[in-house]
Formats: C-alpha cells, structure tokens, sequence
C-alpha cells in the first residue's frame, strides 16, 4: 500500500513542478512550495503501524481536526466542523480525503497527526461493519473483481473514472452528495465527456437524480452506525488459530499472537507453515480502526505483507484478505479464530476432496477441537496421525461405493459444514477467475500479474454443468497455456507478445512500451483464452478463461 501512494504521489509532485515551472503563477507557486519535501514524505503515511507510530498514538486526533483544518472549515453553530462532520467513511477514505486537503489545497500536518486524524474520524464518522460489508472487495485490493452497479445512471455517472465502490463506502446527506457532485466538475470539467455528457442532459441528472439515489443508498444516519457506535469495542489480545490460502501455492495454518501495543495498536507475531511445509513466520504491527478494521503490515519470511480484516462482532474471528506489499494482486484469503474463552470452530479441511476408493492424509484445521471425528456417509478414519484442538491429522478412506458429494465433518459437537467433497469423475472443470487483468510493466511500474486456478466441479443432482446444484470439488493441478482470443488478437500475435503463462496459473505480462516488432508498433497489450488441462483418471477435462493484457495503473489510490 505504502509503494503504491508512493508512485501516486511522486508522479503527481513532478506533474506539480512541471505546471508550475510552466505556469509560474503565484497559486502554483504556493501549491509547489507547500509541497515540499517534507510535505511529501507526509503523504505517504500508511494506515497500518509503521515506524513513527508511537508517537501518532500519543496524539489526539480531534484537536489536529479542530486545529489543521479550521482555517478552511468553520465552526458550525451546532458543533460540528463544516463539510467534515457531515458524511462518514472508511479509514481509506478519510486518508484520501486529507492526502487531496494537502496537496491540493495545502493544508499543513505532519504524517503522525495524519495518522492520528484518520483514527479519530475513522473511529467517530466510520461505517458499520454491514455498510462496508458488500464492498470490501475495494479494500481488501482483489484483482479481478467485476462490480455489479444497481443503478444505471450510477453506472454511467460514478464509475467510469473509478470503482463504484469508492462511493458507496461513504455516507452523507443530499447536500453533501451534491457538493460532492460540484467538487467533481470543479476539479476535472472534462468530465462531461467521462459522464456520457453529449447526447443528454447529464448535469440535470448529475445535480438532481444523483444526490437523490446516492442519498436514499448511502444516507449519513442509519440505525447499523447508531447500532455499532453503542457496542462495545473488543480487545483482541490473545492467541489465534490462523488459516489462509495463496493461490497457486496452497493453504497455510498456524497461530498468531496478538499483543497490545497501546490503543487500539496491536503487536502480531505470526507463526505459519504452508501445506507443503515451508514456514511463513514473522512480526507485524496493526491499527484496528471503527472497532472492526485490522490494517496490518507486517514481515513474514521473506515477504512484507499487508493485512485487511474485518473483526466480528463478537471479537472472536476475523477474516478478509492479505496481499504482498510490492505487488497487492498478489495475496489470499485469510481467517483467524480466537483459541480462549471455550470458543470452537472447524476453520477448513485441507485438502478439501477425495477421490472414492482411496485413501488420503487430511488435517482438519480449527480450535477447540476435540471428541470422536466423523467424516460423513462413506468416508472412514484409518488412522489418527495427531491430534490438539487446533490440528487433527488423519488417514482416511473414501469407500468405491461411498455416494459423490459434500459432506460435513465433525469434531465432537463442532461441524464444518460441506467441507469435504467425494467424487469418482469430474465433470467439467472451470478457470477462476473467469476474467482476469493483467497489466505490462517496467521502469516505474512493475507488471501486474495474474493467477489462474482450475476447480473441478461436479454436475449435481440435475447431471447439467454450469446450474446451481454443480458441486464445488476444489482446485485441481492443471497444465497451462494461452491461446490468441478471437481474429483481431491472432492477427495482432497477441499470444506472441503480451507475455508468459507459467505452469504454476500465473501468467506474466511483458514489459511496457511501444514495441517496433509489432504490427503498428503497439504496446504489448493482448486479449488472451486462458486454457487448464487436469487429468482425471484416464481422461482429461478441459476449462477456460479470459485473461485482458492491458496498459499500467498510473493513478494507484488506496481506494481504486
Ligand atoms: C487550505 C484550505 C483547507 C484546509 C486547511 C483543509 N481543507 Fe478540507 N476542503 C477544502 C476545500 C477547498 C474543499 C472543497 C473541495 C474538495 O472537496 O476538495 C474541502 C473539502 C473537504 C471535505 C469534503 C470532501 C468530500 O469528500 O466531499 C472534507 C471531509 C475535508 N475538506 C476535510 C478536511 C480536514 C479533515 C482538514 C484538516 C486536516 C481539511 N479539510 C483542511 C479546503 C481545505
Ligand atoms: C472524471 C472522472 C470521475 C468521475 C466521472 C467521477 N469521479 Fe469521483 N473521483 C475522481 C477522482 C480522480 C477522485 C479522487 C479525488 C482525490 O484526489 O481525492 C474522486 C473521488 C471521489 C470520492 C472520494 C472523495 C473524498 O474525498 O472522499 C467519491 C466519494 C467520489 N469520487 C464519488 C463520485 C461520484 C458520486 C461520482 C458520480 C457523480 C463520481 N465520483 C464520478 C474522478 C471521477
């Protein structure tokens, strides 16, 4: 996250000093001597803890409000801070609404009363966890992600420039939808041409039907924020029993050690192993935002990651998604469950499938596990390897008879629902994601890779693929190639020139740039069918996906 402000900001600084170098009027003078060095090196704090946090903790966040802010926002008569106390966001949001206050505005902060600001309105004008819930996606920076837009004119209006989910993260009444609205056309007048603004009356619907929908979607008060600000915030001090996923590479598991650090600032000492047994073990730091939102960062063997969770209500789990610093696509799912205070849970079976009429070693990963394991209809325990309530080790057996399908597993009184699958023959076998991007890369800008995985599915009751009823089977081993995507790509060799589809599903695009080798010198974009062939038995099965080769992000906010 920190690598990505920093390319945004280090590009939009030179863009500053170019303008003002050519300009030279005194506004553009103020901006680029606000700008400073040392403004800059300001604006590349990060949400999670980083080095400076102790003293960002120390500090109180509303008096900077009351104090950075109030030369440009006043006081209004009923206490509140005009245009600040109106609308609600995530702690993203609020850091990319101060980081525009000073670059574009030049409001003065050092990175510690940043930090400390963005907890404070976070905390005091955040979301509730079920407002943030459909759009986590956002935060969580998943590739890939294909938003669904309920309203059309939001579609067209709101979420050409970027993700739909930038608005529906915040809150605010009519007025400030609509102020927001002029903000827009202010800072980039072209956007009537990003709006669909020539054959309609764009503006009447931008300043009129917009704030309308926007408000009765996203009002500023709701009962979930007056719900969530009533409860009570939970510590999460305490051992965790931790499962995740990298995909291409497997499931990891293991504990993490969550220790105060003042506030709501966590100290995290991970202990993991992956499937295969490598260790993934570290140290990271954390702010837990509005009461639910874990930012982390921290070092896991040889890589700096990034942690966005979301705590439950209760304070007992948490979950979401972790991503490497350098390079946010690429990352997993991650779950963590408390081990104290009686709570127990099955968190995931490893591996998840069996084949009827063999036999298999399996962990059962979770906490609190204990009593007599059941595997369902079919599926015997041969052997018990180990056993300790967050690890259970067996050898098991599905019977040549045993039915296909999704059973549930037990431990005692703790269930995993369908959470391993019997099968004999697969039935089709999909590519997820189904669509993915891919970016070219170099000099400033690494590439954007992608990682494909083949799922074997099975039909289900209706013996159709692709209906409701297809039964998961789980990620297969899958041999990889690409094909040109239709005629335009074969005629442009897309195949040839967009990059490398390694055997491990991840494909790397090639470098940026014009390429004189190509027909009309064109960069090395490409439009590419994604193909996994997985043996199964004596045959093999066959899926496909779509995979779009496409130009750099330049612009790389925390809320995309
Ligand atoms: C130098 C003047 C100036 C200072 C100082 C300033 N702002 Fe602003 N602020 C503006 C202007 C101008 C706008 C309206 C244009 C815009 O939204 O960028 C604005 C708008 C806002 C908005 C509404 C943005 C939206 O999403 O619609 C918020 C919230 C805000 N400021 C917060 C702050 C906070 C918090 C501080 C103190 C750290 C601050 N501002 C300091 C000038 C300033
Ligand atoms: C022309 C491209 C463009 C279009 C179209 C556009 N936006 Fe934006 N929007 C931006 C950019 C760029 C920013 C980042 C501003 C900044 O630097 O903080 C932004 C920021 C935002 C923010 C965050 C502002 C803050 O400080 O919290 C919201 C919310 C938002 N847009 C909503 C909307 C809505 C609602 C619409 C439709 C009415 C819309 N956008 C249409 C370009 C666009």
């Amino acid at each position: 996250m920190r690598s990505n402000w920093n390319r945004w900001f280090r590009a939009r600084q030179q863009k500053v000093s170019a303008d003002a170098a050519m300009v030279g009027s005194e506004l553009m003078q103020k901006w680029l001597k606000t700008s400073s060095i040392a403004t800059i090196a300001a604006v590349v704090a990060c949400l999670a803890a980083g080095p400076k946090e102790t003293a960002a903790q120390t500090l109180d966040g509303e008096s900077i409000v009351n104090s950075a802010c109030s030369s440009c926002h006043k006081r209004l008569p009923d206490g509140g801070v005009d245009r600040i106390s109106a609308m609600r966001k995530t702690p993203e949001g609020w850091d990319m609404t101060l980081a525009r206050m000073m670059i574009v505005h030049g409001a003065e902060f050092t990175p510690e009363e940043r930090q400390a600001m963005v907890k404070y309105l976070a905390d005091t004008q955040g979301l509730a966890p079920e407002e943030s819930a459909p759009f986590r996606y956002i935060l969580e920076r998943r590739p890939n992600v294909i938003e669904t837009i309920p309203d059309e004119d939001l579609g067209t209006m709101c979420a050409r420039c970027h993700s739909y989910s930038r608005v529906a993260l915040q809150r605010r009444p009519k007025a400030e939808w609509l102020k927001l609205v002029h903000f827009h056309l202010g800072q980039w007048p072209t956007i009537e041409y990003q709006a669909l603004g020539r054959d309609r009356n764009w503006w009447e619907i931008a300043s009129t039907k917009i704030p309308e929908t926007l408000e009765k979607a996203f009002p500023l008060n709701t009962v979930a924020w007056n719900n969530w600000q009533k409860q009570e915030k939970k510590n999460l001090e305490g051992m965790w029993q931790v499962v995740g996923r990298r995909p291409g590479v497997g499931a990891f598991a293991g504990t993490l050690k969550v220790d105060s650090d003042g506030g709501d600032h966590y100290a995290a000492v991970y202990d993991l192993s992956f499937a295969d047994g490598k260790t993934w073990s570290g140290r990271g730091k954390s702010i837990v935002y509005t009461g639910y939102e874990w930012r982390g960062s921290s070092q896991l063997a040889d890589d700096a990651v990034n942690e966005v969770l979301v705590v439950s209500d209760d304070g007992n789990s948490m979950a979401g998604r972790w991503f490497l610093e350098s390079a946010d696509e690429v990352g997993g799912d991650f779950h963590a469950v408390r081990m104290e205070k009686g709570v127990s849970d099955i968190i995931a079976v490893e591996p998840s499938h069996l084949r009827a009429g063999t036999s298999a070693e399996i962990s059962i990963h979770g906490v609190g596990l204990n009593g007599p394991v059941s595997l369902g209809d079919g599926v015997s325990v041969t052997k018990m390897i180990s056993a300790t309530p967050e690890n259970i080790r067996l050898e098991v057996k599905a019977a040549s008879d045993a039915a296909d399908g999704l059973r549930d597993v037990q431990v005692g009184k703790t269930k995993g629902t369908g959470a391993l699958a019997v099968y004999r023959k697969l039935d089709s076998v999909l590519v997820e994601p189904a669509y993915g991007i891919a970016r070219v890369g170099g000099g400033f800008t690494p590439p954007v890779t992608a990682q494909f995985e083949a799922v074997g599915y099975l039909n289900g009751a209706d013996g159709t693929a692709g209906t409701e009823d297809d039964v998961r089977v789980g990620v297969m081993p899958a041999t990889w190639s690409v094909e040109d995507f239709n005629e335009v790509a074969a005629d442009m060799k897309d195949v040839a020139f967009a990059g490398t589809m390694q055997q491990d599903g991840v494909f790397v695009p090639a470098m940026a740039g014009p390429n004189p080798q190509r027909k009309y010198s064109t960069n090395n974009a490409g439009d590419l069918k994604v193909v996994a062939k997985v043996a199964d038995g004596d045959g093999q099965l066959e899926g496909s996906g779509r995979l779009i080769v496409t130009v750099q992000r330049w612009n790389d906010p925390p809320i995309r």
